[in-house]
């Protein structure tokens, strides 16, 4: 006969799978704790209201589907809970993810996009980029080891989104520590210590841009705020206004293109040196490398939960969740879902997953095409211009869960 749970049971069970998600071990390797989870089905309730999905049709039925919606301003306001209402949480979910249609619509145009043409002339910022880090890694392995993780990962996203943007280099080291403290107002349980930090980082990064935005106001040119500042200025007759939305867009490109694609590069170069195999393989290989960027996407993404809320009464994988509930898309867990993808726990250079880890949907990632030039320029020039690379030790991550963060990426020569 089949074990016999019940409610409470399963409720303790998973309690005890999302405490174990929040230890170091937990997240250093995450995906044993996701297997099991997973073997509890494909929507299992969330030990604090709502659900969590680990399927990955589930998961990408849910991000396309108009009946899902982000908990925006107004839904935020009806949890009484500080984590939705702290002034961090406030401040995000007035930018781009954190809105629905209409409103949705009419910001995502004003963004524009990353056509073919500025996608090379940022290209060429990133090659150049990727040299001089590169070089000066180089000169660290020749007195021992180096941290990959300070030296390069963290250091060309800022010097991408700054150059892109216009931004002081000088500025780059404090927009990178704001950036690294707001986070957590996004995480899937943050402690109220944590929220103070997200709440202090982002009044800091609130003064920066408006002063920015005033700046470049009186001093229109042809970047990126300037275009916005123009593109604002046909949408809302209300110059404050404008200005609060080109603020909005600003401050969240920053936000969500440096730690994200710092992740990226971080795990990417991970699973190249911990393995020789891998790295003589993409050496050998070079036609391989938008596959091995596409596979560390899946293998462990940047950003592991993607939340929404149900539009309506509605099933889903069989389970009824109520209008307004929230469910947790569990989208590193999806990645590893073998009902998707054969032998997921092997990471396999050669396969073209399909994934989740730019989300899906009306949502999906503006800044994708520029998280993938990064990766994969860093990653020819890597194999291509230095010996072989070899792990140190095992990297620590950041006490997170929905947002992978490596604090370290220590390599030496092999
Ligand atoms: C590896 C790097 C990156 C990852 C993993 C990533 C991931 C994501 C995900 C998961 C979302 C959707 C969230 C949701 O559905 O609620 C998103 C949205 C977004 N991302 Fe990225 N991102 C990356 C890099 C970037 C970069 C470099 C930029 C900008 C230059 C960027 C700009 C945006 C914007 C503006 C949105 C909002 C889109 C919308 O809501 O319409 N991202 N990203």
């Amino acid at each position: 006969m089949g074990q016999v749970t019940t409610p409470s049971v399963d409720r303790r069970a998973t309690v005890s799978l999302i405490s174990r998600l929040r230890t170091a071990e937990g997240q250093r390797d995450p995906f044993p704790i996701y297997a099991q989870l997973r073997s509890r089905g494909g929507v299992v309730p969330a030990p604090w209201g709502g659900h969590l999905v680990t399927g990955f049709e589930l998961c990408d039925q849910t991000l396309r589907s108009a009946n899902w919606l982000e908990p925006d301003t107004h839904w935020r306001e009806k949890q009484g809970a500080h984590r939705w209402n702290a002034p961090s949480a406030r401040e995000i979910s007035r930018t781009l993810p954190a809105l629905n249609p209409p409103e949705h619509t009419r910001v995502r145009r004003a963004a524009g996009s990353f056509d073919r043409n500025t996608i090379r002339r940022i290209g060429r910022t990133v090659h150049r980029t990727v040299d001089r880090l590169l070089e000066s890694l180089s000169d660290q392995l020749r007195d021992g080891e180096a941290d990959f993780a300070a030296l390069v990962s963290e250091e060309l996203p800022v010097a991408t989104i700054g150059d892109w943007l216009g931004l002081p280099a000088a500025d780059w080291p404090r927009l990178r520590e704001w950036t690294h403290e707001q986070v957590y107002t996004q995480e899937l349980l943050p402690s109220a210590s944590q929220l103070a930090r997200s709440d202090a980082a982002m009044a800091e990064l609130r003064s920066y841009f408006l002063a920015l935005v005033r700046d470049r106001r009186n001093n229109l040119a042809d970047d990126p705020v300037s275009e916005w500042i123009r593109t604002w200025d046909s949408l809302e007759p209300d110059q404050e206004e404008a200005d609060e939305g080109v603020y909005l867009l600003a401050l969240f490109v920053l936000l969500a293109a440096l730690e994200t694609t710092s992740t990226l590069l971080s795990l990417m170069t991970l699973h190249l040196v911990e393995d020789p195999d891998r790295w003589n393989l993409v050496a050998d290989r070079p036609d391989l490398v938008p596959a091995f960027v596409e596979e560390t996407l899946r293998f462990d993404p940047p950003s592991h939960v993607i939340s929404r809320v149900a539009a309506m009464d509605c099933t889903l994988g069989g389970v009824e969740v109520r209008a307004e509930e929230m469910v947790h898309l569990m989208v590193g867990a999806a990645h590893r879902d073998p009902a998707k993808h054969p032998d997921p726990d092997r990471f396999d250079p050669h396969r073209k997953p399909a994934h989740l880890a730019f989300s899906g949907g009306i949502h999906y990632c503006l800044g994708a095409p520029l998280a993938r030039l990064e990766a994969q320029t860093l990653l020819r020039q890597l194999v291509s211009r230095l010996p072989r690379l070899a792990l140190v030790r095992r990297p620590t991550m950041a006490p997170r869960v929905a947002f992978r963060r490596l604090l370290n990426l220590d390599v030496a020569l092999a």
